[in-house]
């Protein structure tokens, strides 16, 4: 076999070892030890607490051996432990990991986008690919689901775990009197991110057309990310001034007071948009100094500029069975007008955590051909 590895050497400074070129602190090894008094191979865990492990630890010999797949140390207090080679290599990023979420590509109204079919997706490669398409843009499209009412239910619990909201499991979007919000008429809504009051914001929306006799009412979705490199690009103190404003979001319905704050733009340990937050009917900036305001609200205008220009749009019609996937903390949606005394249009939507397509997409990147996320007994 080829080698995954073929420099290693002690590491007389730190007392680790040097991998791949990679200084490994002793600790850093000892706490990935998989010998079985030590590491449950069911579950996954240690068993045991890192923090009884001799803070003074060191490496005294390493070797490769296993016909080069394994790390052979012996440890200064005597432990000796064989590590597989490739699981440290992945996780040093020296070899690709299956398993890692495929990364965000920012993209404007010129994506090219593949609607998928669900009765397609009972093939784990197709899966795969509904997911992938959905980490890379943010969002996915299913045609041809089941359209019974509340069928979302079971939909969108194939991917994740539902996240209830004051709105209920399940929240209707069709118009009828007297809405508690604008999203129940058929007037344009402007992009927006779902619910940035909330504590903590629903991370993944799903809509389910289940009736559309309406011309128009088209839905729009935005990728926050393409607008904040745009505003970057032609301002970088307009976004300092999104990412570090901590502005107070609120929703006063007829069942609660709800409030989260934030700022509208923020990024992740990588450096990735990890987070939009926009809603221009429910956001409080605080009162501060009138020059760093001008500044906020300047910047807050091209946010909303850029974010409604629809050279970042994408836009398509909802038809019965149409299932939209999107990621609520990097895409903005909104939805152009229709006249409701057409016809009716009835969606369905929901909520679900980002944690359950990330582990579908693991299982099946290791080979599982389940393609409904799995649920502990
Ligand atoms: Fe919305």
């Amino acid at each position: 076999m080829t080698a995954i590895v073929t420099d290693l050497s002690t590491d007389a400074k730190t007392g680790g070892v040097i991998l791949g070129g990679k200084q490994l602190h002793p600790l850093w090894l000892r706490e990935r030890v998989q010998e079985t008094h030590a590491y449950d191979h069911y579950n996954h865990q240690r068993l045991y607490e890192h923090s009884g492990l001799d803070p003074t630890l060191k490496v005294k010999k390493a070797a490769i051996g296993g016909n080069s797949s394994t790390l052979l140390v012996k440890f200064s207090d005597g432990y000796e432990a064989v590590f597989e080679l490739s699981a440290l290599a992945k996780e040093l990023g020296i070899l690709d990991d299956p398993e890692s979420i495929p990364l965000p590509k920012s993209w404007d109204a010129s994506l090219p986008f593949k609607r998928f079919n669900w009765n397609d997706l009972d093939n784990p490669e197709e899966m795969k690919s509904l997911l992938t398409a959905y980490f890379e843009n943010a969002f996915c499209i299913m045609d041809d689901t089941p359209t019974e009412r509340d069928s979302l239910r079971s939909h969108s619990k194939r991917f994740g775990f539902l996240r209830e909201t004051n709105f209920g499991e399940l929240f209707n979007v069709e118009t009828k009197p007297n809405p508690s919000d604008l999203a129940y008429t058929d007037a344009a809504l402007a992009s927006h991110t779902d619910n940035p009051y909330r504590d903590p914001v629903p991370g993944i929306q799903y809509l389910h057309c289940l009736r559309n006799e309406v011309q128009g009412g088209l839905s729009t979705l935005v990728d926050g990310m393409a607008v904040a490199e745009a505003i970057g690009d032609e301002n970088p103190d307009w976004l300092d001034s999104l990412e570090n404003t901590i502005v107070r979001f609120r929703y006063q319905g007829p069942t609660g007071i709800y409030e989260s704050s934030g700022p509208l733009i923020s990024r992740d340990h990588r450096g990735y948009i990890s987070h939009i937050r926009f809603s221009s009917r429910v956001d409080f900036v605080p009162a501060l100094d009138p020059k760093i305001l001008d500044m906020f609200y300047a910047a807050r205008r091209r946010m909303h500029q850029l974010s409604n220009d629809l050279a970042f749009q994408i836009q398509f019609p909802f038809k019965p069975g149409t299932l939209l996937m999107m990621n609520n903390y990097r895409l903005f949606h909104g939805r152009t007008a229709f006249d409701g005394d057409l016809g009716y249009r009835h969606l369905q939507g929901c909520y679900i955590d980002h944690d359950g397509p990330q582990a579908l997409y693991r299982a099946l990147a290791n080979g599982s051909t389940n393609t409904h996320i799995l649920r502990e007994a």
